[in-house]
C-alpha cells in the first residue's frame, strides 16, 4: 500500500516518457497489428504481443476523438502454412480457411476491435502485392541474380525460409529457420545456417542454381532517404532501436523477394514461372490491401491514399520482437523505393511472454489457448486482458503464471476496482434510492476535507499520468495509473467511513457519495481502452452512455438527481480450484511432452548403470580396412577393422545403410572386449557403435578428428 501511494506521486519517469513516441500533430492514425499466420489458434502470447496493446492504444485514440483505422488480417502464405498442411494432411487452402475463422473469432471474443480483418489470399491482396512488386521491378529496384539455393532431393523442392533449419551463426540456437533466428532475432538466409537440414525430410540439402529477384538492402541502406528515415529510431523503444542499430552497423545484405514455391502470390513478371513473392514481401502489403478492401466496402475506395500516402497520417505497427527487422527496415525500404508511401512513425514491438517458467510453444502445446480459456472462463475476457496488460513484455520478456493471474484478479480487479464501485452503488441505492444526491455548500469537517483533497489530488494525478503513458504507449504503466484511480476512491471511503457517518452527519455523506459516484463515472471512461466489457457494464450501472475521454477532466460527470441503474458485481473471485484445474492441465501437457522423444522415433530409455558397469567396456577407435557383403545375408557386412595393435573381423548389421566401399578408410568405435560370437559360420570379434533411431536411421559413430586406431574411447 505504501509503495503504491508513492507510485502515484512518482514523476521521476516523466523525462523518459517524453523521449519516446508522443502522439501529437497527426491528423489520422493507421494502426496495424502483425498479420498472424493462419496456421493455428491464438494463444496468450499472441494477444499480449501485439493485438491487445494495439487494441488498447486504438481504443484510447478513438475515445479522444481521433480518426483511426486498426488493420489486421490473416497471413495466409509462406512456409508455415504449407508445413501445417503437410502435417494435417490437407491443402494449404483448407488450412487457411480453417484457422482464419478460428483466429477472427478469438480476437472478437476478447474485444480486439479491428476496423478491418483481411486475408492475404484475397483478390485485392494478390492484385495489390503484384502491383507493388511490378512497380519496384519497373523502377529497376530489384537485382536479378542466379544463386545457389538449398534443394531437397528427396522432396524435389527448393528449401526456402522455414523449410530449412539449422544452427544460427550468431547465437548458436540449433533451431534457427532459414529466414530468421527467433532466439536472437537475426534475419538470415538459408546459406547462413550451420548444419542446415530440410524440414521436409530431415535430409542435408544440396545447393542448386535458381533465379530470384533481390532487394539490394545494402545499397538502400546508404541512400539519403533511408538515412533520414532511421533518425526516427531515436524516439522509439530501446529494444527496437538496439536491434535495428546492430543490423545497420553490421551492414545489410541483399534479400530475395521471390521464392521457388508453389504457395503464395505468383511473381507477376515474365520468366518467373513457378515462383511466388517472398511471404515477408507480400504480408506487410496485406496492411495496405486490407485498408483498401475496407474502404471499398465503405464506398470510399479513393480515400486509401490519404491513409497510406500522406505525411499527416501516423503509421504505427504493433508487432512482436521476432518481426522487428521486417517492419522497421525491410517494409520501410519497400515503401521508400516505391516512392509514394508514408513511412512508419513508430514500431512498438513487445518482447516475448513466457508461461509458467517456459517459452510458449505451439508445437509442444505449451500455451494458454484463447478458445480453451473461454470454455473455462466464459465471461472473464477483461480479466485476462487486465492481467496480460499488467505483465505486458514491453521492455523485456515476462511471465504468465496462473497463480499470478489469480492474485491480480482477486486483489486488484475484485478488491480494489470492483469493491469500490460496488460499495458506492450499494450505499447510493440504500441511502438515496439510486439517485445522485443533491449537495449544498462545501464539506466543513477538517478531517473529511483532508481526505477529500488527498483523494481528488491522487485521482487527478493518476489520470494525468495515465494519459501521458497512453500517449507514449506505455500501457502497462497506464493501466497501473488507472487502478490507482480506484485505489484513491477506496481510500477516500476507508478514511471517511460513510456507512458509520450516516448516523451522525447525513450532509457530509451526500458529499462523499457524490464525489465517489463521479470517480465511478471516471473509472467507466478510463477503463475503456483496457477493459471494454467492464466499461459497458459500468456505464449500464451508472445509467449513462457517455464515455468521451474529455469527461476525465470534468469535476462533475453525473449530476445530482441522475437516476443510477441496477448495481451488479463487476468481477468475481477466481477460486483456488479454478487455478488448480489449469495447473493440472499444464502438468499433463508437460508429462505428454516428456514422452515426446519416443513418439519422435527416439529409442526408449534404459535403466541407469553405475560407472563401474561403464568401465567394463573396452571401447577403441578402429579403422575399417576391408568391407564386403556376407553372401545370402541382406543385412550383414563383414569388416576387417584395424585396432592398431591387431586386426579384427567384425560382422555388422548395417548393409541397408552403408555400401561396403563407403566404409573403407572410416574411423569407427569398436566394443573391443565383447565376447566373440559366430554368425553365419563366421566369428565376429567385436561390435561397431552406431547412432540410430526407431525410424530407420543409422550412422556409424567415430572420432571427429583423425586419431590412431587403437586409441581408447572414454
Ligand atoms: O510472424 C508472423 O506471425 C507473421 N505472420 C507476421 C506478419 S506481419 C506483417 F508483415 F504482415
Ligand atoms: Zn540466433
Amino acid at each position: 500500500m505504501v509503495q503504491t501511494a508513492k507510485r502515484i506521486f512518482d514523476y521521476k519517469d516523466l523525462p523518459y516518457i517524453c523521449l519516446i513516441f508522443m502522439n501529437t500533430n497527426f491528423k489520422r492514425y493507421l494502426v496495424t497489428a502483425a498479420l498472424p499466420y493462419a496456421n493455428g489458434p491464438v494463444h496468450i502470447g499472441h494477444l499480449a504481443g501485439c493485438y491487445l496493446p494495439a487494441d488498447i492504444y486504438v481504443r484510447y485514440l478513438k475515445a479522444t476523438g481521433k480518426d483511426v483505422l486498426y488493420i489486421c488480417g490473416s497471413d495466409e502464405h509462406g512456409v508455415p502454412i504449407t508445413i501445417k498442411a503437410k502435417k494435417e494432411g490437407i491443402t494449404p487452402q483448407q488450412v487457411v480457411d480453417k484457422y482464419d475463422g478460428i483466429m477472427k473469432n478469438a480476437f472478437k471474443e476478447f474485444g480486439i476491435d479491428f476496423t478491418y480483418y483481411g486475408r492475404t489470399s484475397s483478390i485485392t491482396h494478390h492484385d495489390t502485392a503484384q502491383d507493388f512488386f511490378r512497380t519496384l521491378f519497373d523502377k529497376g529496384v530489384f537485382k536479378e541474380e542466379i544463386t545457389k539455393q538449398y534443394y531437397d532431393e528427396e522432396a524435389k523442392q527448393f528449401l526456402a525460409d522455414r523449410y530449412i533449419t539449422g544452427t544460427c551463426p550468431r547465437c548458436g540456437n540449433p533451431n534457427a529457420y532459414g529466414d530468421q533466428c527467433e532466439k536472437c532475432g537475426t534475419a538470415l538466409s538459408p546459406t547462413d545456417l550451420i548444419n542446415p537440414k530440410s524440414a521436409l525430410s530431415g535430409a542435408a540439402p544440396v545447393l542448386k542454381e535458381t533465379k530470384n529477384w533481390f532487394l539490394p538492402m545494402g545499397e538502400i541502406q546508404q541512400s539519403k532517404d533511408f538515412q533520414n528515415y532511421i533518425k526516427r529510431f531515436d524516439d522509439w523503444k530501446s529494444n527496437i532501436k538496439g536491434q535495428c542499430n546492430s543490423w545497420l552497423t553490421e551492414g545489410l545484405q541483399s534479400r530475395a523477394m521471390t521464392r521457388d514455391l508453389d504457395w503464395g502470390v505468383p511473381v507477376p513478371i515474365e520468366g518467373a514461372d513457378g515462383k511466388v513473392l517472398y511471404v515477408w514481401f507480400d504480408a506487410p502489403i496485406g496492411y495496405i490491401s486490407a485498408t483498401k478492401e475496407y474502404l471499398n466496402k465503405q464506398n470510399e475506395a479513393d480515400t486509401w491514399t490519404k491513409w497510406w500516402q500522406d505525411d499527416e497520417t501516423a503509421l504505427i505497427h504493433f508487432i512482436g520482437k521476432d518481426n522487428i527487422v521486417f517492419h522497421a527496415i525491410i517494409f520501410p525500404m519497400m515503401l521508400m523505393t516505391h516512392g509514394k508511401f508514408t513511412l512508419p512513425s513508430n514500431v512498438p514491438a513487445n518482447e516475448f511472454l513466457n508461461l509458467e517458467g517456459d517459452k510458449i510453444s505451439t508445437s509442444r502445446n505449451w500455451a494458454v489457448w484463447l478458445h480453451e480459456y473461454l470454455i473455462d472462463f466464459p465471461d472473464k475476457q477483461d480479466e485476462l486482458r487486465y492481467v496480460l496488460t499488467s505483465i505486458a513484455p514491453e521492455t523485456k520478456d515476462s511471465e504468465f503464471t496462473w497463480k499470478d493471474y489469480q492474485t491480480r484478479v482477486n486483489s486488484e480487479l475484485v478488491s480494489i476496482f470492483g469493491n469500490f464501485v460496488n460499495r458506492v452503488l450499494v450505499l447510493s441505492d440504500k441511502y438515496y434510492g439510486g439517485l445522485i444526491p443533491t449537495i449544498a455548500g462545501e464539506l466543513t469537517d477538517e478531517r473529511l476535507i483532508a481526505a477529500r483533497n488527498l483523494c481528488m489530488d491522487q485521482v487527478a494525478k493518476s489520470i494525468d499520468m495515465m494519459q501521458k503513458n497512453l500517449e507514449s504507449i506505455k500501457l502497462r504503466d497506464a493501466q497501473a495509473d488507472f487502478i490507482n484511480i480506484a485505489r484513491a476512491g477506496n481510500k477516500y471511503l476507508a478514511d471517511t467511513e460513510p456507512w458509520k457517518l450516516i448516523k451522525t452527519d447525513e450532509e457530509s455523506v451526500k458529499h462523499i457519495l457524490f464525489d465517489a459516484l463521479q470517480i465511478c463515472a471516471k473509472l467507466a471512461v478510463a477503463a475503456q481502452p483496457f477493459l471494454p466489457h467492464t466499461t459497458e457494464n459500468l456505464l449500464g450501472m451508472l445509467n449513462t452512455q457517455d464515455k468521451n475521454w474529455s469527461l476525465l477532466q470534468n469535476e462533475t460527470i453525473l449530476n445530482s438527481g441522475h437516476q443510477l441503474g441496477k448495481a451488479s458485481i463487476l468481477y468475481k473471485q477466481i477460486e483456488d480450484e479454478d487455478i488448480a484445474k489449469q495447473l493440472l492441465r499444464l502438468e499433463e501437457i508437460k508429462k505428454a511432452n516428456s514422452q515426446e522423444p519416443i513418439a519422435k522415433g527416439i529409442t526408449e530409455k534404459k535403466a541407469d548403470i553405475t560407472y563401474e558397469d561403464f568401465e567394463k567396456l573396452d571401447l577403441r577407435v578402429g579403422k575399417v580396412i576391408e568391407a564386403e557383403k556376407v553372401p545370402k545375408a541382406d543385412k550383414l557386412l563383414k569388416l576387417v577393422v584395424d585396432l592398431g595393435y591387431e586386426q579384427r573381423t567384425i560382422l555388422s548389421g548395417i548393409a541397408e545403410y552403408y555400401k561396403p566401399e563407403e566404409l573403407v578408410g572410416k574411423l569407427v568405435t569398436v566394443v573391443a572386449n565383447l565376447a566373440p560370437k559366430k554368425i553365419r559360420g563366421i566369428e565376429s570379434q567385436g561390435m561397431l557403435l552406431m547412432a540410430g533411431n526407431d525410424f530407420g536411421k543409422l550412422y556409424s559413430v567415430g572420432p571427429d578428428q583423425e586419431i590412431e586406431p587403437g586409441s581408447a574411447v572414454k
